[in-house]
């Protein structure tokens, strides 16, 4: 029997950048796409052009990095955000045009304040624009899991005439279930006359918990395209997860009449590159890249796993990447090795100055921890993008005493604003005190959300990856800083985070007003 193809449609540098504090810059993006890449998915979308300068220049960046995957970029079903997506893609090899419109009775008339009918005008419109740009356009009825099926056959019907290759049914507000949702397809492609002239998509999100299990009963109903998003990252509970989704259809070819075309030995990579980036950790039991995904705790599993690997395990370990922490390079390593290790891991500097900073770097990093793995090396470069762009507030010097039967305290240089300060602080330990006295400088009022340290790689001379979250006035922003002394590492993330809450954002929301 033929199988189809199921088309991965990434989303992680959009929709994934929509979770709270997840915000990437340029560069990032661009290295989280040649990720995806590697991976071989099959669409990017690479962010909403409208929404800033940050996310137009983002989307650009990545159009002109990337060759083999198509690039697609987000647009309201209006004139200006198409014209600016189309703008944005015009360096790409392959683009995608991906335009919404709601469709629910709640978003039409509490949201959009149109008619069903202005809706179907706009959805039509929006899309013959599109086409003017490119051949490859995608409509995404938004909060189709809560539009009427009727209605929904209607918008479908007509962009379909209009030129949509791709018609995307979101479950916005992750409200459905599992049957209804493949039911949902299968009825949509049976009574759209031209059903068969586009390719059916899903865009799930996780609210209640099932992204992935909806996603897969439509792709069981006829769904060729799966959104989704490295690690699950996105808007609130986050969208499916593109591991679970992938490893899901080729784990049960018995189930599944598709295949997906990726690499899936990159996916492990592209996991930790994006936690690394985004600041938001892995939880250990995560199916496919979590710490304990493939790690067998009890004697019995233990035992049946030695004797036959198949009496526990339904996946291989090496098949989702889990080979990493080879050393890559150590002290004697030289600039060339260091260049072309992580040109392999693609990143490539702008100028010289840049890699002669991040080879400086890593020779610091080589002194204290002898073998460099590639977590440490994209740990590295995330940190000295952070330094470079977010100059604000430099972490000078920092000095901690921890004691037994002594209060902890922290003796800090900042450099803020170009002005060197320093002051002492004490606290409930090392980082307590670290902070207090940071912020005693900054005088931020933010407020702590989250504080979480990861190891990067194994043993106790391995980097400590911290994160913080911080609030202010509803804005939410993650730090990240690594180093191999957590408290140092504590506090590169504090600063880190502080230097982004003070930069000021003019981004609009995708699904917000209109
Ligand atoms: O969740 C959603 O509906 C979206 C659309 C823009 C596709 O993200
Ligand atoms: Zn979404």
């Amino acid at each position: 029997m033929k199988e189809d193809k199921l088309i991965i449609f990434d989303t992680t540098l959009r929709d994934g950048e929509q979770s709270p504090g997840a915000s990437m810059t340029k560069e990032e993006k661009v290295r989280i796409a040649k990720a995806l890449e590697k991976m071989r998915v099959d669409v990017i979308e690479a962010g909403f052009p409208i929404a800033s300068i940050g996310d137009f220049e983002a989307v650009q960046a990545v159009a002109r990095a990337v060759r083999d995957s198509t690039i697609c970029g987000l647009a309201r079903a209006l004139d200006k955000d198409i014209d600016r997506a189309g703008e944005a893609l015009r360096g790409a090899n392959a683009s995608r045009i991906h335009t919404f419109i709601a469709t629910s009775p709640i978003h039409m008339e509490r949201k959009l304040r149109m008619t069903p009918d202005q809706v179907v005008e706009q959805a039509v419109h929006a899309v013959k624009r599109a086409r003017q740009y490119t051949g490859d356009v995608e409509f995404s009825a938004e909060d189709a899991g809560r539009s009427e099926l009727d209605f929904l056959c209607r918008v479908f019907e007509a962009v379909i005439e209009a030129g949509a290759t791709t018609l995307n049914v979101p479950d916005t507000v992750g409200y459905a279930m599992p049957h209804q949702y493949g039911e949902l397809i299968r009825q949509l492609r049976e009574r759209i006359p031209n059903s068969d002239k586009a390719i059916f998509s899903v865009h799930c999100h996780n609210d209640l918990g099932l992204a992935v299990a909806n996603s897969l009963s439509a792709v069981i109903n006829g769904a060729r395209q799966v959104e989704c998003t490295i690690n699950g990252l996105g808007e609130r509970a986050g969208n499916a997860s593109l591991e679970e989704v992938v490893m899901a259809v080729r784990t049960r070819a018995d189930v599944f009449s598709c295949v997906t075309g990726l690499d899936t030995t990159q996916i492990v990579t592209c996991s930790k590159l994006v936690s690394n980036i985004t600041g938001f950790p892995v939880q250990p039991n995560k199916a496919i890249v979590g710490a304990n995904a493939f790690a067998h705790e009890s004697g019995i599993h233990q035992d049946g796993v030695l004797k036959h690997r198949e009496t526990y395990e339904i996946m291989r370990a090496e098949d989702v990447g889990w080979i990493q922490n080879r050393m890559v390079l150590g002290k004697h390593s030289g600039r060339n090795a260091f260049r072309s290790r992580l040109e392999e891991l693609g990143i490539n500097f702008e100028t010289e100055e840049e890699l002669n900073a991040a080879f400086a770097s890593f020779k610091a990093l080589a002194d204290k921890k002898h073998e460099i793995f590639d977590e440490d090396l994209q740990a590295l470069v995330t940190n000295q993008g952070m330094a470079a762009e977010n100059e604000r507030i430099k972490l000078v010097s920092l000095r901690v005493c921890s004691e037994t039967g002594e209060i902890p305290c922290a003796s800090v240089v900042l450099s803020f604003d170009g002005e060197e300060r320093s002051v002492s602080a004490e606290g409930g330990g090392p980082v307590d005190a670290s902070f207090r006295a940071i912020d005693s400088i900054v005088g931020s009022g933010t407020e702590l959300l989250l504080y979480s340290v990861n190891n990067i790689t194994t043993g106790t001379d391995s980097q400590g990856e911290v994160t913080v979250r911080l609030e202010r006035g509803g804005h939410i922003v993650n730090g990240q800083g690594s180093d191999t002394d957590i408290v140092i590492a504590s506090a590169k993330s504090y600063i880190n985070a502080l230097n982004k809450i003070l930069m000021p954002s003019d981004r609009e929301h995708p699904q917000g007003e209109v």
